[in-house]
């Protein structure tokens, strides 16, 4: 085999995106044989751009038509790991879209299936492709940076209209979509935080509902994160500021990280801060630094995860963003809403009950309005 032979689930904004890398020559190692969508235009608009494709309007006969080695999946989030599970019980290699699903009870069902039927399993974490963050994360793992203090990331610039919400129904509700920018937008970030810097032990989250938009789910939010050796973490995001902000700055007792418009600014102390600090004599002095700095365009992760799936299928390339990684962004996420719908701390991992049983409740009130 020198192709894998793709179906696409689901042929909306990304599907459709997806499709367009593949016609346009951008992923050389895949053939898209397959889509499925129950909505006919979807359809029609797939065969256009990429003539040779059978067209689905059910998922299941796709899964079953013996056309496929392998699916990405691009629908709505809930459905994320309903769909990946169909496919482990074909044997059917997975590149699911984040999130990895809504609530991380199903997400552990669907990565316990993934490692039974032992297929390929990745995520479309398509911003670890980014040269910048892979370096962020390099000089962290490797000690460079020291022992880690804090992680700030004001990621703001997710700006999204009224019209944006309004255009689909599933969009921004928790009975379609299960939550706002911490579900949509961030869940890079939040991959990319702890992809970077490592999971905290409990988050502190303030989520403002509905804030700057007409939705029901949150587009605002502030988390303070905690780690075991002291090291704390704060993350903010809106959907509802213009311009925004996207600027991630990273303190160990060796230096500082910022990353900010493609650019990585690394300041090194030549004495550790720890060590600095008690054995100057002076009491306003500052370590010695040095400086270094990486920059690089932001590439299109779009192709290249999808390329690296392919890498994995056919040659046994190790993954960019394994799917069972998908876990630990939503394990975030969900002790987020937690910490704010009931105005405490959250551990992590969280209670999947407590944060069921408040989901439920939103979509019951939701589905009354
Ligand atoms: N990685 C990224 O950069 C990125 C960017 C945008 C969206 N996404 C993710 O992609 C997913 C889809 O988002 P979108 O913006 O394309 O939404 P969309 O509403 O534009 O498209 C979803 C499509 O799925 C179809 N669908 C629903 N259920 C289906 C099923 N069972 N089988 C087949 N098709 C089905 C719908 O008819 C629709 O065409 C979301 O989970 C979102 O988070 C990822």
């Amino acid at each position: 085999m020198d192709k894998i032979r793709l179906g696409i689930i689901g042929v909306g904004n990304m599907g459709t995106g997806h499709l367009k890398n593949i016609s346009d020559g951008l992923c050389p190692r895949i053939e898209v044989t397959a889509v499925s969508d129950p909505v006919l235009e979807k359809l029609k608009r797939a065969k256009d751009i990429y003539p040779s494709v059978e067209c689905f309007d059910d998922t299941v006969k796709m899964l079953d038509s013996g056309l496929i080695d392998a699916a990405l999946i691009a629908v709505p989030h809930y459905d994320h790991p309903t769909l990946a599970m169909e496919c482990f019980k074909r044997k059917i290699h997975v590149m699911t879209e984040k999130p990895a699903g809504v609530y991380t009870r199903q997400v552990r069902e669907m990565n316990d299936a993934a490692a039974e039927a032992g297929v390929v399993f990745a995520i479309m974490f398509n911003q670890r492709s980014n040269p910048i963050f892979a370096k962020a994360r390099e000089i962290v793992k490797s000690g460079q940076l020291g022992e880690p203090k804090r992680l700030v990331w004001i990621i703001t610039n997710w700006y999204r209209t009224q019209s944006y919400y309004d255009s689909g129904s599933w969009r921004a509700t928790w009975n379609g979509e299960g939550g706002g920018v911490l579900l949509n937008q961030a869940p890079h970030n939040l991959d990319l935080w702890q992809w970077i810097f490592g999971m905290p032990k409990r988050i502190r989250a303030f989520c403002s509902f509905g804030k700057y938009h007409h939705v029901s789910i949150e587009d605002d939010v502030t988390i303070y994160g905690e780690y075991e050796n002291g090291a704390t973490a704060t993350f903010i995001t809106t959907t509802g500021e213009a311009p925004g902000t996207n600027r991630l700055e990273i303190s160990g007792d060796k230096g500082k990280l910022v990353l900010e418009n493609g650019k990585l600014k690394w300041t090194k102390l030549k004495v550790p801060e720890r060590e600095f600090c008690f054995t100057s004599k002076t009491g306003f002095a500052c370590p010695e630094t040095e400086y270094e700095e990486f920059t690089a365009p932001e590439p299109d992760g779009h192709p290249i995860l999808l390329n690296n799936f392919a890498d994995a299928i056919l040659d046994g390339k190790p993954l960019l963003a394994p799917g069972y990684e998908g876990l630990n962004s939503l394990s975030i996420s969900n002790a987020a809403y937690v910490s704010a719908w009931t105005d405490d701390w959250a551990s992590i991992p969280v209670s999947e009950d407590v944060f069921e049983m408040h989901l439920k409740y939103l979509c019951e009130i939701e589905k009354k309005e």
